[in-house]
Order: structure tokens, then C-alpha cells, then sequence
């Protein structure tokens, strides 16, 4: 029988109409925002894979929720029920909701990392890198020798690099104040971490008695790959992965605009009590009170909610496939991407379809912005332009270690027209692209320049 189609696990309930441009405002607009897509006013974009973070459409069951949000400043009943989701899922004793990821990081880099110290992850979002280097500490990316392999077919690129680890554990010693492995990687593509190799981790630190973190964003599109390609895990719910998951650290930080199937929200759940409550002190200081974190009741129920829903195989399978069927229609336009593709997103070699613009001109930033010239479609930068390094004495900058566009796609939001739409889009430009030209940098911010640089395109 001929398999049938994966289809979107739900029916639309409530609409958002698009705005189509012309290429005249296309061009308009991208030349008002200083070439960076960061700066477009989300108006002018079509299809919006900037991220998918904290764009997606929530359920009726979340917006059911959101009304018993109780918005009591202290104990309010939306914690509890938060807090109980929470903890039946990671399992840690301590849970801090936080208003996005990054301030779980910034709270918990702040109590754990200290000038000079250094910080092994698989490899760190740009976010996650941002707040250790704030520490004025190292963010060393220790992915597995497969993982910086952009075309290689491997189910697990995700992985630590053990013996890596190791190393780096053993030679830097006391200078190791934690050890974070980033569920899926999405720097590094989207890819999963088995389980098999969190295990390592969790033993290596044990070994040297530091404490391991995950930063859990996507837990459960990589429990999903963990069912799909981990030997022994075939067939086993994806909320029995993410809890094994969770069980094999020490705290995780989360996003919780991702697998959270929120449009706002972060977590910090953690065992060490000494350590939770010296994070609760800092959360105060700028996040609020620690049973809202920076966040009103409504959102904690909607939370609460998705985080129970995310983990339904229909909606993951669904979630999973999508991303790989866009990675076919680039495939087929002659792209290539990170192979295989991710949960989340896919990531364009700009670099491979580009190769007459240096990494110093910032390939990925021409796809980036051609790609929004052509269709409305916005995508993000994950190239020099995001990791690369100011040159020093004038020079060009150096490079990051790949240029990739990613085009990320938000939860439940769009169908597989869409999609079909994006893969005629990038077959459009990938016809054209001897004709495409590199970018310079007219201004940039001292950290995470990518979000507010503006740039200018070279005439050459
Ligand atoms: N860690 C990872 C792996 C992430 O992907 C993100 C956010 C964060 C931490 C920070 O979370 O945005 O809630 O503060 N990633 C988004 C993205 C922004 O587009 O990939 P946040």
C-alpha cells in the first residue's frame, strides 16, 4: 500500500491573514532595515522562519487554560499547576519559570560561571555563548567529529564529543563550573543527542564532580529522533525519552517559546537546593517573584498545558517530517543543507551554493536577504555574521564556523502550501545564484551584533 501523506494533527480554528509585497517594497523595506531581517517590520514578511521561537499558534486547549490563569503576585494557583507539570517531567525538585530561555541562563551563568572559567557544550546558542562570554568566561563547543560534518547522513550529529570532553574536563580541572549538552543542537543544525550519549556525559561528570545542565529547548523533537533512530528505543513514548533525559542532569534551562508551545516563557528546574535558592534571590532582582518569574499566571497555564501536549507522537511525527520535506524541496532545487535535516529547521549551505562570496563578504547573510527579496520569505543568518570575530587591525572578520541560513518553522502555524511556496522560492534564487553578492558591515553592537548590525550590500 502506498504510504499516505503526514498530515497537520489538527483542524484551524482561528485565522491570520498574510500580507503579500511586490519586490519593489520588498526592496524598499530590506534597504530601510539596514539589510538586517531583524529590523523588517513583521508586516513585510510573507512566511515568517526567523524562528521558531515562540511563534507558533497555541491550542484551544491552551487558550482554554489561559483564562483560569490566576494572577495572584505571590503563590498563585497557575504556579502550582506549572510547577507540578514541571517536575512530573524533568523530575527536578527545584523549578524557576523565567521569562524567556535566556534569562535562565543569564541567572544561572550568573551564580555558577566566574571570569576565566570555561563552559563545554555541545555547541552553544548564540544566546547561551552571550551570557558565559558576559561572565568573562569560554564557551567551548565540543560537538562529536560528526557534527561538524555539514553533508555527512548520521543520526546523531548532536553528540558530545566524549574523549573531548574529557580532556577538557581533566586539563582544565576546578576552572569547570558546569557542563551543558544543547537538546536538539540547533547551532550545530537541529541535530539530535542520543541518549546513549547523555549517559556519557552524565558519567564523565560524575567522574570529575561537576555538575551537567541541559539546555532542554527542543526535548521533544530530539526524544523524538531518540525513538526513531537510537537502537533499543524504537516504539517508546517520546514523554518516556524527554523524562529519561531530563533524569540524566542535574537542571536544565529551557525556552519554553519552543517545546513549551508558548509564545512566552523560560525555565530553570534544578536539584542542588543551595544553588535554586541563589537563583531565586537573583530572579528577583529583574525577573520577579519566583512563582511568576516575569511571566503573568495566564501564560504559566498555557505552558503547563503545552508542555503536556508537545510530546504526542501524531503532532511529532508531523512536526519532524515537515522540516524534511522542505529540506527535499531545497534538495531538489540543487540546495544543499545540513544533512539530515532537523526538527525545527532547516539550514541552507550557503556556503556550497555561494562559493564566489568569502565567508568575510557573508554568504549566508546574501541568501538570507535574497531569499526575502524574492518571495517575503525571512529566514536567519547562522554564519559570520552571527559567530564570526571583529578582525583585528582592520582585517577582515573571522570567520564562524559555517554559513548557513536557517529557515525555522514556527509550530502549528503554517501548512504544507507554505511550505510548498518556500521550496519554489529557494529553487528561484538557487537559479540565480552566480548572480548573488556579499555584504559588508556599516555598524555593529559590542555583543550579539547579528540582531542589530546594519549592513550594506557590496556592488562587486
Ligand atoms: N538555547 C537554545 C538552544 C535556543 O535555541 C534559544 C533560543 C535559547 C537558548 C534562548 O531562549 O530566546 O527564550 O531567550 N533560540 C531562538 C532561536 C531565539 O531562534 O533559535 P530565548
Amino acid at each position: 500500500m502506498a504510504e499516505r501523506s503526514i498530515i497537520e494533527p489538527f483542524r484551524i480554528k482561528a485565522v491570520e491573514p498574510l500580507r503579500s509585497t511586490t519586490r519593489a517594497e520588498r526592496e524598499a523595506a530590506l534597504a530601510e532595515a539596514g539589510h538586517n531581517l531583524f529590523a523588517l517590520d513583521a508586516d513585510d514578511v510573507l512566511i515568517d522562519l526567523l524562528t521558531d521561537s515562540g511563534t507558533g499558534a497555541m491550542s484551544a486547549e491552551q487558550w482554554a487554560a489561559m483564562m483560569r490563569g490566576d494572577e495572584s503576585y505571590a503563590g498563585a494557583r497557575s504556579f502550582a499547576r506549572f510547577e507540578r507539570v514541571c517536575s512530573a517531567l524533568t523530575g527536578f525538585a527545584h523549578v524557576i519559570p523565567t521569562h524567556q530561555g535566556r534569562a535562565a541562563e543569564r541567572i544561572l551563568f550568573g551564580e555558577l560561571v566566574r571570569a576565566g572559567d570555561v563552559v563545554p557544550n555541545n555547541t552553544h546558542f548564540d544566546t547561551t555563548r552571550a551570557n558565559i562570554e558576559f561572565q568573562g568566561a569560554e564557551a567551548r563547543d565540543l560537538v562529536c567529529p560528526e557534527g561538524r560534518d555539514l553533508a555527512l547522513e548520521a543520526p546523531f550529529k548532536g553528540n558530545v564529543d566524549l574523549d573531548a570532553l574529557e580532556r577538557t574536563l581533566a586539563e582544565e580541572g576546578e576552572r569547570v563550573p558546569v557542563v551543558l549538552v544543547t537538546i536538539t543542537n540547533n547551532s550545530g543544525g537541529g541535530q539530535p543527542v542520543s541518549l546513549a550519549n547523555l549517559r556519557g556525559v552524565r558519567a564523565l561528570c560524575d567522574r570529575y564532580g561537576v555538575p551537567f545542565f541541559l539546555d532542554a529547548c527542543r526535548f521533544a523533537e530530539n526524544a523524538w529522533f531518540v525513538r526513531e533512530r537510537e537502537p533499543g528505543q524504537d516504539g517508546r513514548s517520546p514523554r518516556s525519552i524527554a523524562e529519561e533525559a531530563f533524569r540524566l542532569a542535574d537542571g536544565c534551562t529551557i525556552s519554553l517559546k519552543k517545546d513549551g508551545l508558548g509564545n512566552i516563557g523560560g525555565l530553570l528546574a534544578l536539584d542542588d537546593p543551595d544553588l535554586a535558592a541563589a537563583c531565586r534571590d537573583n530572579l528577583i532582582l529583574t525577573e520577579g517573584f519566583p512563582t511568576y518569574g516575569g511571566l503573568a499566571g495566564r501564560d504559566l497555564d498555557a505552558l503547563a498545558v503545552g508542555l503536556e501536549e508537545v510530546t504526542d507522537p501524531d503532532y511529532l511525527r508531523y512536526r519532524v517530517r515537515t522540516a524534511a520535506y522542505l529540506a527535499e524541496r531545497a534538495w531538489d532545487a540543487g540546495v544543499p543543507t545540513v544533512r539530515p535535516p532537523g526538527g525545527h529547521a532547516i539550514y541552507l549551505d550557503a556556503g556550497a551554493l555561494l562559493p564566489h562570496i568569502p565567508a568575510h563578504e557573508l554568504p549566508a547573510q546574501a541568501l538570507a536577504c535574497e531569499l526575502y527579496l524574492e518571495g517575503g520569505v525571512r529566514g536567519v543568518e547562522i554564519g559570520t555574521l552571527m559567530f564570526g570575530r571583529v578582525g583585528t587591525g582592520g582585517g577582515p572578520d573571522e570567520p564562524g564556523p559555517h554559513e548557513l541560513v536557517r529557515l525555522a518553522l514556527p509550530r502549528r502555524t503554517y501548512t504544507q502550501s507554505h511550505v510548498d511556496y518556500v521550496g519554489e522560492v529557494i529553487a528561484a534564487v538557487a537559479a540565480r545564484a552566480e548572480t548573488l553578492r556579499g555584504y559588508r558591515i556599516v555598524e555593529q553592537p559590542r555583543w550579539l551584533r547579528h540582531f542589530t548590525a546594519t549592513l550594506e550590500p557590496l556592488d562587486r
